[in-house]
């Protein structure tokens, strides 16, 4: 990843923020898109980061710069944000989708029914045909992502829409120290990953912990 700029649309939310710091501080030259530029470098400001690695920018310019975008947005706000900067992908950027479309009701936890499969694809089939897109950090819990001096030590599942989609996705996971990434196919694994971030949850919830997420063994 040394070298790639990495624009992570929603930085400043929850796994966003956690995202951008870990992969900042895996050398990684990162530009947390937000509706707020100004907020965000006030929020910025606060993180221990290395100098000059990570700066703010309005969505536009964010994705406009980036080889790589990383969606880290509420999954209903992604329908505007994908029609609004249709354009403004750089060629052939990889577009890598973290969005779990989870539905918290009352003591239940659902995912939405998306007559794409999953919202990876629901990503993909609002994207211009040249840009790659990949899912993945959907099971890596926000909380422990921003303890950013706390080990990760689990695995991070990634699918992609080729083997170029994958290879991207799988060396940006890399670039957070303690996360393994898990080759797991084609991007209608998607849904599955998606299943697993609802299980992690419902572990969390059951065993009342905050940081429930996944390690394969045999591999
Ligand atoms: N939290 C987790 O543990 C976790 C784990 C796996 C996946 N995810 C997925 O990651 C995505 C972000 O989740 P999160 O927990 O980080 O959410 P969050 O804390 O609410 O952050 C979402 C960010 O998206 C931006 N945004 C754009 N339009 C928005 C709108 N209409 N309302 C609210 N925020 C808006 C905001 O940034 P600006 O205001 O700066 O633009 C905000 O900081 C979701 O799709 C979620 O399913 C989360």
């Amino acid at each position: 990843m040394e070298g790639a700029t990495v624009a992570v649309v929603g930085g400043t939310g929850q796994q966003g923020s956690g995202i951008a710091r870990r992969l900042a501080r895996g050398g990684a030259a990162v530009i947390v898109g937000s509706r707020d530029p100004a907020r965000a470098a006030a929020t910025i400001a606060t993180w221990a980061a290395p100098a000059g690695a990570i700066r703010s920018a309005g969505y536009r310019e964010a994705i406009a710069a980036a080889a790589i975008v990383v969606l880290t947005v509420p999954f209903d706000t992604l329908a505007e944000l994908l029609a609004q900067h249709h354009a403004d992908f750089a060629a052939g950027a990889l577009v890598v989708d973290v969005t779990v479309p989870v539905i918290f009701g009352a003591g239940t936890i659902t995912l939405a029914d998306i007559a794409d499969g999953s919202a990876a694809e629901y990503v993909k089939a609002r994207l211009r045909d040249d840009l790659r897109v990949a899912a993945t950090f959907k099971t890596v819990p926000a909380r422990l992502l921003n303890e950013i001096d706390q080990p990760l030590q689990c695995d991070e599942f990634v699918c992609g829409d080729s083997r170029e989609a994958r290879d991207g996705a799988m060396a940006l996971v890399r670039t957070i120290d303690g996360l393994r990434p898990i080759d797991v196919g084609p991007l209608s694994r998607a849904a599955a990953i998606e299943h697993a971030t609802l299980l992690a949850i419902a572990i969390n919830r059951r065993h009342k912990i905050h940081d429930a997420r996944f390690r394969v063994v045999g591999l």
